[in-house]
């Protein structure tokens, strides 16, 4: 079984047309070819990303933060995973903590999303993760749990899944989990997935971790055998700290595959 180790970039609402054409070419680098890295921008712009893609032979993919849960129709403002794909777009974010608590974005909401994304061949990152207050407590598995069931029972629709586990609390804040602590709560993650999928897709949905990961702490995740990548937001809005964090992950992905053997 092998994972592909993915890196996501999430600008959230910040960059502009000028950086995102910079940043392309200052990540363009030949030796991270062997990772997946994945940038989603603010939807304005989708259009230059794809220019500069196509301009730069760009290995690095498109994603989007956000997507209608409607696929089409008078709903004002909204932008459907049919408009994303005509943009190239390969990966979605869907139910980042931020839409939850900002956005008032439901379980029903996040549920149409995934299916819309499924329809149109876009893999959606489906964004987990219990607030300082449940992980005090101990309710981490009850509310991963939760947020798996609401949204995949009774039966998910047949299509590729990505998941993204970030503690609230981690994110923004400097604050990350520990690897060990993160690798316990992936494994519990996967254990769950079963519920739902085969013990063979499980083996090949990927699970990241996201939240206040950096050059300095991202290869330490990566040394654990279910994280399969990382959701970066502040750590990848400079190119060259962009390219520091993944050339570590690189190398952590090189030593994890060498142990595998
Ligand atoms: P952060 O954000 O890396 O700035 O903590 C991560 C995220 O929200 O996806």
């Amino acid at each position: 079984m092998t994972r592909t180790q993915l890196v996501m970039a999430n600008w959230k609402q910040q960059g502009s047309e000028q950086t995102l054409k910079q940043w392309l070419s200052e990540v363009n680098v030949p030796e991270l070819t062997a990772i997946s890295r994945v940038l989603c921008v603010p939807l304005p712009y989708l259009a230059t990303l794809r220019q500069q893609r196509a301009a730069l032979q760009s290995p690095v993919l498109a994603g989007a933060q956000l997507v209608s849960a409607w696929t089409g129709g008078a709903y004002t403002g909204e932008v459907s995973a049919a408009m994303l794909s005509e943009f190239g777009v390969t990966y979605t974010l869907v139910g980042h903590s931020e839409r939850r608590q900002w956005l008032l974005e439901t379980a029903d909401s996040r549920r149409a999303q995934l299916a819309a994304l499924w329809q149109q061949g876009i893999t959606p990152v489906l964004c987990v993760g219990e607030t300082a207050a449940q992980h005090q407590q101990g309710q981490t598995f009850a509310v991963l749990w939760q947020q798996l069931a609401e949204v995949l029972d009774p039966q998910p629709a047949p299509g590729p899944l990505v998941l993204a586990y970030e503690p609230v609390f981690a994110i923004g804040s400097g604050q990350p989990l520990s690897a060990p602590d993160a690798q316990q709560v992936h494994q519990q993650l996967r254990q769950l997935l079963q519920h739902w999928y085969s013990a063979a897709d499980c083996q090949q949905i990927r699970i990241l971790y996201g939240g206040s990961v950096n050059s300095n702490n991202a290869a330490e995740y990566l040394r654990y055998p279910d994280i399969d990548g990382v959701l970066v937001g502040s750590g990848s809005l400079k190119a060259d700290s962009f390219n520091a964090l993944c050339r570590a992950i690189a190398s952590a992905v090189t030593a994890k595959t060498v142990s595998l053997i």
